[in-house]
C-alpha cells in the first residue's frame, strides 16, 4: 500500500510517501525563516507560499520514494485543525490529483497523526510487565494516554485502539507551545521560540523565577496558560535590561513551570485512567525537559512509553500517511471527495 501525504496545516508544507506503514520519503519546506521577520505566522503569507511550493514538494517527496503518481494507491491529506488558508492548499491540491488520477482521498486530523508520529519504526519502550497482552508492531499497548502539545493545541488523550479516542481535559486558552513562543517573542529570541527557549534553558536556573503553574491542583485534567504568559510579561517588564544570565533563568523558569504543569496533569490521568502506554505528541514533544520528564513518569508508574524521534514531532506529512495507513488498515477510513476544510476540527 503506497501513500501519498500532504500536511499544510500551519507553515509547514509536506508532503511524504509511505510503503506500508515504513516512511519511503517526508519532504518538509518550513516557511520558520519567513515567518521569522513578522515574529509569528501571518496567515495569507503562509497559505500564499504553500501554493507556491506545494507542487515541487510533492514532486521530491515521489521522486525520493522512486514512485510516481500513477502507483500510488491512496492519498491523505490534513483536514484540520490548523489555519483555514493553509489547509485550503493541502485540500484542494490532493483533491486535484484524487480527482485526476482517480485514486481514494482520506482526510486526516492533524492531532491524530501527531499521535501517529510515534508509530514510525519502533520508537516505543514497552512496560516491562506487559506479558502476553497483544502488541502492536511498534510495541504500544492499549489503552495509552497521550500528551499532545503543539503550538496550538495541548490535550490529554486516551487511545482505547486505533481510531478511537476519548478527550480526557484540554487547555481552556493557550497551549503550551503558544507559551513558549511568547515567551520567547518577550526575550527577543525570535520564531518560533520553543527550540530557542529549550536551548537557553540548558544553561539557566529553574527556579530563579518562581512562576505561577496554572490549573496544576484542579481537579480536572485541563490546562491554561495564559496567566503564565502574562506572569512572564510582567516579570520581563520589571527587569527594564535583562543580561544574557537573566535571559537564561527566565528561558529555564517558565521552561520548568511548563512542565511542571504538563507531567502533573499526566500523572493525575495515569492515576484515573490507569493506561498501559504513555505516548507524547506534536512540536513542544522535542523539548528535553519535557522528554526527560515522561520517561521517569513511565518509570514510576512502569508503564510502557513513546515519544515520537525529534523530526517527526514538528509538523510533516509522514505522521499525515502514518495514520492514514492504520486507519486504512483497521477498516476506519473511507475515501471521500467532498469533504470541507475544518479549521477547529476535534478529535473523535
Ligand atoms: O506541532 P507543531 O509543529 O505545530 C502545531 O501543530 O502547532 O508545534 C509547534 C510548536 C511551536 O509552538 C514550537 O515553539 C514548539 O512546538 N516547539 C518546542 C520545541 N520545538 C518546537 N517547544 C519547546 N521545546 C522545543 N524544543
Ligand atoms: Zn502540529
Amino acid at each position: 500500500m503506497k501513500i501519498l501525504s500532504l500536511e499544510t496545516s500551519c507553515d509547514e508544507t509536506a508532503a511524504a510517501v509511505i510503503i506500508d506503514g515504513r516512511i519511503a520519503s517526508n519532504i518538509i519546506a518550513s516557511q520558520a525563516s519567513l515567518h521569522a521577520k513578522t515574529g509569528g505566522v501571518v496567515p495569507e503569507v503562509a497559505a500564499r507560499e504553500h501554493v507556491k511550493i506545494i507542487i515541487p514538494t510533492i514532486k521530491l517527496a515521489l521522486d525520493k520514494a522512486k514512485t510516481d503518481l500513477k502507483n500510488i494507491d491512496a492519498i491523505a491529506v490534513t483536514q484540520g485543525p490548523g489555519l483555514v488558508t493553509s489547509l485550503m492548499v493541502g485540500i484542494d491540491t490532493a483533491k486535484a490529483l484524487a480527482w485526476v488520477c482517480d485514486k481514494p482521498l482520506i482526510p486526516i486530523n492533524h492531532l491524530e497523526a501527531h499521535i501517529y508520529a510515534n508509530f514510525v519504526g519502533h520508537a516505543t519502550h514497552p512496560a516491562p510487565d506487559a506479558g502476553s497482552r497483544p502488541r502492536i508492531k511498534s510495541g504500544v499497548v492499549f489503552p495509552a494516554l497521550i500528551l499532545i502539545v503543539s503550538g496550538g493545541h495541548t490535550l490529554l488523550v486516551l487511545m482505547k485502539k486505533h481510531g478511537e479516542y476519548q478527550i480526557l481535559g484540554e487547555t481552556v486558552d493557550d497551549a503550551a507551545g503558544e507559551a513558549f513562543d511568547k515567551t520567547a517573542k518577550l526575550l527577543g529570541l525570535g520564531y518560533p521560540g520553543g527550540p530557542a527557549i529549550s536551548k537557553l534553558a540548558l544553561t539557566g536556573n529553574p527556579e530563579q523565577f518562581n512562576f505561577p503553574r496554572p490549573m496544576i491542583k484542579s481537579d480536572n485534567l485541563n490546562f491554561s496558560f495564559s496567566g503564565l504568559k502574562t506572569a512572564v510579561l510582567y516579570e520581563v517588564i520589571k527587569h527594564k535590561t535583562i543580561n544574557p544570565k537573566q535571559k537564561s533563568d527566565f528561558a529555564a523558569s517558565v521552561q520548568q513551570a511548563i512542565v511542571d504543569v504538563l507531567i502533573s496533569k499526566t500523572d493525575q490521568a495515569i492515576k484515573k485512567f490507569q493506561p498501559k502506554t504513555i505516548m507524547l505528541g506534536g512540536g513542544v514533544a522535542a523539548n528535553d525537559q519535557l522528554r526527560k520528564n515522561f520517561k521517569l513518569l513511565a518509570k514510576k508508574y512502569k508503564l510502557g512509553r513513546s515519544m515520537p524521534k525529534f523530526e517527526y514531532c514538528t509538523d510533516n506529512a509522514a505522521m499525515i500517511g502514518l495514520a492514514a495507513y492504520h486507519r486504512l488498515k483497521h477498516k476506519k477510513a473511507k475515501s471521500q471527495r467532498n469533504f470541507m476544510v475544518l479549521p477547529q476540527m476535534v478529535l473523535k
